[in-house]
């Protein structure tokens, strides 16, 4: 319906996908960033960039893409720690303080003893017991007591710590929903809290060295603003963005990837609110009884979910409802001539598989955009489910995010 063009170059098969700050922090369905700087280099319009906009910015990786060129960003996320994360990625924080504070750490580390830990409160953390062991429960709070003391750096070293609480909990690290560990894998699970944070903050110090030698006075301006509903004129005006560089969901949380779940160890640990909540808020978290969007493009995808499973449908239309209103918004925002680049997936429900990209391309056509092209890349690398089971018949399974699905519009 709309043009696609296969191009393998963009499925970046061997590429370092850690530079820079880009190593800081696992996040669910991260954006490779050689795609963003591609994007940036290749699409950027030709009358010149100052400010790029993310409005689903998870981890953040557009926006620290977009600092390196020397480009201006704001990006948003609902997601309070996908927020720390972007901020610390795109701050320049100075290495030496970041090296002094660490012996600090350290030399505390060496001489450790439980008695020395002084918040023994883990109740914000839900099911805590169920989780953790108590010794390591202790030595998370006793880093978190040290990174106190570290100043105008603290978030530099939780974002850190964030992984470190993910991983020393009993959950399976391979998969984004908590899930406890079988019993025979909680049998040989013995974590090293400190050491796991030791190496994470050499292999974060390392990265923010690289992303130090970039020498310009752009940065990024983070806010939890969500596009669904409304872009506050005060902090985007409208027709002020030049670029939009962004990877939305693909469904809602409950049935495709779960951000919520994934977050809610660092959520909980850093006591930020909704932690409990994030999937319910997120897109398409909220119920609509009827469509409320325009759409051809997909109408026959969502006639069959329709017949085959009304539950799914509902899912299904609630969370387009929300993807509609955000572009509607976005679209605003974008001054003529400026180009938004779409990375989406096309997942299937129920066999039947949703075509977001044309659904991408139709809107914003519907806001004065025109199509300039769709590139279908690869997705080698990035951390997705390859097979779900579409029916969930046990066994039956087909494979789903093989592809990823760049769209690129104009604004007329
Ligand atoms: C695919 S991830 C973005 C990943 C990001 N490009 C990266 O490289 O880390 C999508 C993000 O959208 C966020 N999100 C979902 N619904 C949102 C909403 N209504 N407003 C703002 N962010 C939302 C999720 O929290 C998640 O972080």
């Amino acid at each position: 319906m709309f043009k696609r063009t296969f191009n393998d170059w963009w499925s970046f098969k061997t590429a370092n996908t850690k530079e820079y700050t880009h190593c800081y922090h696992n996040y669910p369905a991260m954006m490779i960033p050689q795609v963003a700087r591609a994007l940036i280099n290749d699409y950027k319009p030709k009358d010149g960039i100052k400010l790029l906009f993310d409005p689903y910015m998870g981890s953040g990786t557009s926006l620290v893409e977009a600092n390196i060129c020397n480009i201006n960003a704001i990006g948003t996320d609902l997601n309070p720690l996908a927020r720390m994360m972007a901020k610390v990625k795109t701050t320049h924080y100075d290495e030496k303080k970041i090296k002094d504070y660490f012996s600090f750490i350290q030399s505390n580390l060496v001489f450790y003893n439980d008695s020395f830990v002084e918040n023994r409160d883990f109740s914000r953390i839900s099911n805590h017991a169920f989780w953790y062991k108590q010794e390591d429960l202790l030595k998370l709070s006793y880093l978190s007591q040290l990174i106190k003391q570290c100043e105008d750096c603290q978030d530099f070293f939780n974002v850190v710590l964030s992984e470190v609480v993910r991983e020393v909990s009993f959950t399976r690290n391979s998969e984004f929903k908590r899930y406890k560990m079988s019993d025979k894998q909680l049998k040989n699970f013995s974590p090293d809290t400190f050491k796991l944070f030791e190496t994470k903050v050499i292999r974060n110090i390392k990265g923010l060295s690289q992303f130090n030698t970039v020498k310009n006075s752009c940065s990024s301006k983070i806010y939890d603003f969500n596009s669904v509903t409304e872009i506050p004129s005060d902090i985007i005006g409208e027709e002020t963005v030049d670029m939009v560089i962004t990877s939305p969901p693909y469904g809602d949380s409950h049935t495709t990837v779960a951000y919520g779940q994934f977050s809610r160890w660092s959520n909980e640990w850093f006591g930020f609110d909704e932690a409990k909540i994030l999937d319910n808020i997120l897109m398409g978290g909220k119920k609509y009884k009827e469509v409320s969007f325009q759409s051809n493009s997909i109408t026959p995808e969502l006639e069959k979910i329709k017949q085959i499973d009304s539950k799914r449908y509902q899912e299904v239309i609630s969370f387009l409802s929300d993807y509609y209103h955000s572009i509607a918004n976005v679209a605003k925002c974008i001054r003529h001539g400026g180009v938004v680049c779409y990375v989406v997936g096309n997942r299937t429900v129920k066999t039947v598989q949703i075509s977001l990209d044309y659904f991408t391309v139709e809107t914003f056509s519907q806001f004065g955009f025109k199509h300039i092209n769709t590139i279908v890349r690869r997705i080698p690398n990035k951390r997705m489910p390859s097979k779900n089971s579409p029916t969930n018949e046990q066994g039956k399974t087909i494979s789903t995010m093989n592809n990823e699905y760049i769209v690129i519009l104009q604004k007329c």
